[in-house]
């Protein structure tokens, strides 16, 4: 079977509904056809400076909503970052045959940068892509499920794998694909339908977030900017109706109905009535998910359990692939 990887940052208390639908549904989708890895890149949160105490909790938050949104660990490999020391032992072998242009280029960066100026910006966030080539080459992952904004990063993934079969021949690495599903790729801010849903899209008012009271998902919805066209029609049409499309797109997810027949449903009722029933679509998928995670959290020593079990397997993947790229790379045996 052929292997995947995927992983998320655990940078806030909760994931939102944009890394709900974009990846982690599709982890879930994937792991029964392959190999999986589901890993909570903790050492890639460390870019953005987080006080430890809240880094420790928001890992358990993270891997605590894996497994509440269906991520099985006996299917799947489920770990931190931080557990296998071989992302970081890679990250720097990768690091030494990226180019500085190629990584000033990626657009995350340049982004992210801008707003936090030259001292504000650390080499960590430069080389933050290395990183995570780093975990997906690190288990010769085949098939990497994203959301559309990981594109680039994906590519420079591919980029390097095909650089170092170039250099140390063939077999050096797996050239990953990325797995990014057109209709989910980007759930869009619920305030501003233009730019995806993310915590600094419009300081978080546009946010569903996974573990917040679901009172403030329902307020979040029912004040969803629209559309200007008054005609009420609803239908799918990205373009033309990006707010629509995009409760749409949410509507379906949270309860699996196709798009074009909640569509039908709404067409010519109001964009009210659409949104009230998307409110109460979310908070029955809210409900009982936060109380899967709250579980889990209730237990941090057996989801710290777990977490220990699934380092364990990543490592016995992990450490081969690494030696085979040591020994390419030229590096002595330690014995
Ligand atoms: P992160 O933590 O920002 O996001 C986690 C996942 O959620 C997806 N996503 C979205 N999908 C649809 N609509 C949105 N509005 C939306 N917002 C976020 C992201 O595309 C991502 O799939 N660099 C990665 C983490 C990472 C990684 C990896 C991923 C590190 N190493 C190796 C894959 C493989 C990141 O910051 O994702």
């Amino acid at each position: 079977r052929q292997r995947i990887f995927s992983g998320m940052q655990p940078t806030d208390g909760s994931l939102h509904l944009g890394n709900y639908i974009g990846a982690l549904s599709q982890w879930i989708a994937l792991q029964d056809s392959y190999d999986a890895l589901y890993c909570v890149v903790d050492l890639h949160a460390l870019t953005v400076n987080p006080d430890p105490a809240l880094l420790r909790e928001r890992t358990r938050r993270t891997a605590a909503q894996y497994l509440a949104g269906g991520i099985d660990p006996e299917r799947s490999v489920l770990f931190v970052q931080s557990h296998v020391a071989a992302h970081a032992e890679l990250a720097w072998l990768l690091s030494c045959q990226t180019g500085f242009g190629e990584a000033s280029r990626m657009t995350q960066f340049k982004d992210k940068s801008a707003k936090q100026g030259s001292d504000g910006t650390t080499v960590g966030l430069f080389t933050y892509p290395v990183l995570m080539a780093a975990d997906i080459l690190l288990y010769d992952a085949a098939l990497v499920p994203v959301g559309e904004d990981q594109r680039q990063h994906l590519e420079l993934t591919r980029d390097l794998a095909q650089r170092l079969n170039t250099r140390f021949g063939d077999g050096t690495a797996v050239v990953p694909e990325a797995h990014i599903v057109k209709a989910v790729a980007k759930i869009q801010d619920l305030q501003d339908p233009g730019a995806k849903m993310s915590k600094s899209s419009t300081g978080g008012k546009g946010v569903v977030w996974l573990l917040e009271d679901p009172k403030k998902a329902v307020k979040a919805i029912k004040s969803a900017v629209t559309d200007a066209d008054e005609s009420y029609g609803v239908r799918f049409d990205p373009v033309a109706k990006p707010g629509i499309s995009n409760l749409l797109t949410i509507f379906s997810a949270v309860t699996g109905r196709d798009v074009d027949e909640i569509a039908t449903e709404y067409d010519g009722r109001g964009y009210g009535y659409l949104k009230v029933d998307l409110a109460d679509a979310v908070v029955a998928f809210l409900e009982p998910f936060q109380a899967r995670a709250n579980t889990y959290l209730a237990d941090p020593a057996q989801l710290d359990k777990v977490l220990a079990d699934g380092a364990d397997r990543a490592r016995e993947i992990a450490q081969p692939v690494l030696e085979r790229l040591y020994e390419r790379f030229g590096l002595l045996p330690a014995r």
